[in-house]
């Protein structure tokens, strides 16, 4: 079975193919099929803005779709910068929005604060499957580590005792929520291929 990934991002193309190899799945970019549509997410949560990228590029290629949202929650900010964590205050750098965000938590009395990840899958026949997954820790109060991308260097997970920043990739999937939604989503794909009689090698 063929997967259209609703993304540009190599990264994620060869996160998903590495976990979802084992059932036989092949997983392709959307610009792999010539598809150039860009989907604007106009959610307001991640679950609705992987379903609006996952349903149109379903019904553009006619293939089974999956997408993924993420970003940080921050409990003193009311879930802030959440959906809009790519974007935050407007400003052009992952290091300006973590700037931002630190300079948001002063005076700050709880820096809780998780990850968030919902991945969408659209069938064409109208079946959709979600899957989640969380991380929870604290924001630092200063960044720390050189590794990862976005706010990883001021998200401090607890048990580690580093932040995201500080931890090697494969520690980082471990715990991550987008590690964590991805295997979520393996074991409910994996039911869903077994309920249908889809086989991996099945076009
Ligand atoms: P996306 O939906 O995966 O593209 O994530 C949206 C935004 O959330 C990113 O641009 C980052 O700012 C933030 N984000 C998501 N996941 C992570 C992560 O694992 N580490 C740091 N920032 C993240």
């Amino acid at each position: 079975m063929k997967l259209v990934l609703a993304s540009q991002n190599q990264g994620k193309l060869r996160e998903m193919q590495t976990i979802l190899e084992d059932l036989g799945v092949e997983v392709v970019l959307q610009s792999q099929l010539g598809l150039a549509l860009e989907v604007e997410e106009t959610g307001t949560t991640f679950a609705e803005n992987s379903l609006l990228k996952a349903r149109a590029v379903m019904e553009a290629s006619g293939l089974p779709a999956i997408a993924d949202d993420s970003g940080l929650c921050v409990d003193w900010l009311n879930g802030a910068p959440g959906v809009y964590s790519a974007r935050y205050g407007g400003v052009g750098s992952d290091e300006e929005r973590y700037r931002l965000l630190l300079e948001n938590l002063r005076g700050a009395t709880n820096r809780a604060a998780h990850f968030h990840t919902a991945i969408v899958c659209c069938f064409p026949n109208g079946d959709v499957l979600q899957a989640d997954g969380d991380c929870y820790g604290t924001v630092a109060y200063a960044p720390a580590g050189e590794g990862g991308f976005g706010y990883d260097p001021v998200f401090f997970v607890p048990e580690l005792r580093r932040t995201f920043a500080q931890l090697t990739p494969e520690e980082k999937n471990a715990v991550s929520h987008r590690g964590k939604a991805l295997r979520d989503f393996a074991v409910k794909l994996e039911e869903y291929m077994k309920e249908k009689g889809i086989h991996g090698t099945d076009k």
